[in-house]
């Protein structure tokens, strides 16, 4: 068991007083690129973080979930109520909306995802309570199916109208591999993505500086490219090529442009895994950040200069990653360089007077499963 999951183990016995019937965990995962695509029906190229969130399981009278982390127990909520406890009971609606057999439970919950980091620590909570429930009642969901499940608690019951891409990521990766997503077939491949052999490591920045993805543009980004889709008589921007630009005018022609060509860059990045050429690969990441500061517009200063000290020092390639607004970015390094990187953006963000931020490198890991 990993030390997360003896954590969520550890905080069942000392808090329900008994051993849980099991235990599960789910990660948080980095999208490599393909950015505000999968609500166009286009593609994500995601890989599993090896940071995650556990939960210990067992039946009860009455629900109840329990925080390690928040040292608070609460009730399942009926609607959406603003806490960490929306996520599992998000999932437990939307299973009863299905009418699946469930029972009350009560869950202990440990994690170890940066919360608001543009992480997806909401996926990898909705993705460990979903896998414990199907394994503890024998629901016999297929992940993808959970996936779905997942994200459609988050987009009707807590409310946040995300695209396919977390909760899919969460449940479906594997170490060692990134996960090629279409997200309009919903058909998945794993990439090979065996970085360590290739001396090359990923180096996330978490900014610190946090948004709450219902409190950012988000919605109304989402909002530009349906508007710009429907300019084209297209249900979905997957479908528009780069000559329809001209029938858009303003913000909607910028939005359209980011997804048009950020869709292609996804495949390209593909093609550059299965040649194992990794320069080009992360000049393709280099380019989805332009694309998303110019065209989409959802950078931020810290976000652009850790992707501008990155790219100065030896980096091939970066990009911010997740929803922007704030969160995260990455790069592409040789493993060797990874401790200069560090040592500069450390620097750089506090001359520049910047929240200090927390670095960290990782390799891809496994996606949710039951571990007891
Ligand atoms: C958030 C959403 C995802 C996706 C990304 C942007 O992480 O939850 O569905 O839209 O933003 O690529």
């Amino acid at each position: 068991m990993r030390e997360i999951e003896q954590r969520a183990l550890q905080a069942y016995r000392e808090h329900f007083l008994e051993e849980p019937l099991l235990i599960a965990s789910a990660p948080g995962r980095v999208n490599l690129i393909g950015e505000h695509t999968d609500y166009n029906g286009g593609f994500v190229l995601p890989c599993a973080l090896d940071k995650r969130v556990a939960v210990a399981i067992g039946l009860s009278d009455h629900t109840l979930f329990y925080s390690a982390d928040f040292e608070e127990t609460r009730p399942l909520c009926e609607k959406r109520g603003g806490s960490w406890a929306d996520y599992p009971s998000g999932v437990v609606w939307a299973m009863q909306e299905q009418c699946l057999a469930l029972q009350p439970v009560q869950a202990a919950f440990a994690g170890e995802v940066p919360l608001g980091s543009g992480l997806s620590s909401s996926a990898a909570i909705e993705a460990a309570t979903a896998i414990a429930l199907d394994g503890l009642f024998h629901l016999e969901m297929r992940k993808k199916g959970l996936a779905v499940l997942c994200q459609h608690a988050e987009n009707a019951f807590v409310g946040v109208n995300s695209g396919i891409m977390d909760q899919y990521a969460s449940l479906l990766c594997q170490a060692g591999t990134a996960l090629l997503l279409d997200c309009r077939s919903l058909e998945a491949t794993q990439i090979p993505l065996n970085l360590a052999e290739a001396g090359l490591a990923l180096l996330i920045c978490d900014t610190r500086v946090s948004r709450e993805l219902g409190a950012t543009g988000y919605n109304e980004r989402r909002l530009a490219c349906e508007r710009a889709a429907y300019t084209l008589g297209l249900k979905e921007l997957r479908d528009a090529h780069l000559e329809d630009l001209d029938k858009h005018c303003g913000e909607e022609q910028k939005r359209a442009r980011h997804v048009i060509t950020e869709n292609a860059r996804v495949l390209q990045a593909v093609q550059a895994l299965h040649r194992q050429d990794f320069g080009a690969f992360g000049r393709l990441l280099s380019a989805s950040h332009r694309s998303l500061r110019e065209d989409f517009e959802v950078s931020t200063p810290e976000l652009d200069a850790f992707v501008e000290i990155a790219l100065h020092s030896s980096a091939l390639g970066a990009r911010l990653t997740g929803a922007g607004f704030g969160g995260c970015a990455l790069a592409l390094v040789r493993s060797e360089d990874t401790g200069v990187l560090l040592r500069k953006v450390q620097q750089s963000f506090e001359a520049r007077g910047f929240t200090r931020p927390e670095c960290f490198s990782f390799q891809p890991a496994s996606g949710a499963e039951i571990v007891k």
